[in-house]
């Protein structure tokens, strides 16, 4: 495990010996560490279930969540590391400001046309919701940002996970917001810095098709700037 000092500012890798007595999970491994072995580790981790997010690291050298990665093989070395990327506070974890900022970047908030119906939702249809579907499963784990080799190189770059924000509300038929993010978006640091390495799309825990999302952004971006309104959500 690659942990790291703040106050002597160094990283070093550390092996342990971790008894598996069944099919367990890498964050399984981490909490034995913690609590038999060394307590001075610290990383995050809240739901278990993959569904917040917090506990996505570098395991084996790619970029996953530890409570669903599943190790069944007592005899197994496995490497762990904080996500690349990102700046390190300790041990495993970075800090996730600067990917929060790119997110913020995008205006990732339904932007409503005017106040809601009197006494009602906004409504939409099914075929609609399933235009942005995908995109909502995001849950900001930063495995897909943080893997993305253009926001390695150049991190003013939104990146991946934001762009997947972008689309989410881009598609919602509900959003009026097209004036707002076609600014934010329709540059070198949003949808056209992507070069379509599909690192993304593999790093996702969550079956998010962002390649693709980030595609179909960039499509919206090229029409909605050419002023062909009538394609918006082709
Ligand atoms: S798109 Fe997938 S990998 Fe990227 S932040 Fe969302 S859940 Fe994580
Ligand atoms: S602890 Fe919440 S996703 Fe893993």
């Amino acid at each position: 495990m690659l942990r790291y000092d703040p106050e002597s500012d160094r990283s070093e890798w550390r092996a342990y010996d971790v008894p598996l007595r069944a099919p367990g999970t890498v964050l399984g491994l981490l909490h034995h560490i913690k609590e038999e072995i060394d307590p001075t580790l610290v990383f995050r981790r809240s739901c278990e279930q993959g569904v917040c997010g917090s506990d996505a690291m570098s395991i084996d050298g790619r970029n996953r969540l530890a409570c669903r990665t599943l190790v069944d093989d007592p005899s197994r070395t496995i490497s762990v590391a904080p996500l690349p990327g990102l700046p390190v506070v300790r041990d495993l974890i970075v800090d996730m400001r600067p990917f929060y900022d790119n997110y913020k970047s995008v205006a990732p908030y339904l932007i409503g046309a005017g106040p809601a119906p009197e006494g009602r939702e906004r409504l939409q249809s099914p075929e609609e919701k399933a235009r942005f579907d995908n995109s909502t499963g995001c849950i900001l784990c930063a495995a897909c940002t943080t893997t993305c080799p253009v926001f390695r190189r150049r991190d003013t770059y939104a990146g991946p996970a934001a762009l997947v924000a972008a689309h989410r509300f881009i598609f919602d038929s509900r959003d009026a917001g097209d004036d707002v993010r076609y600014p934010l978006v329709a540059h070198l640091d949003g949808a056209f810095g992507c070069r379509t390495a599909f690192s993304c799309t593999d790093a996702c825990p969550r079956g998010v098709e962002v390649t693709r999302a980030i595609a179909e952004v960039k499509r919206w971006a090229v029409r909605h700037g050419s002023g062909r309104e009538e394609d918006r959500r082709l």
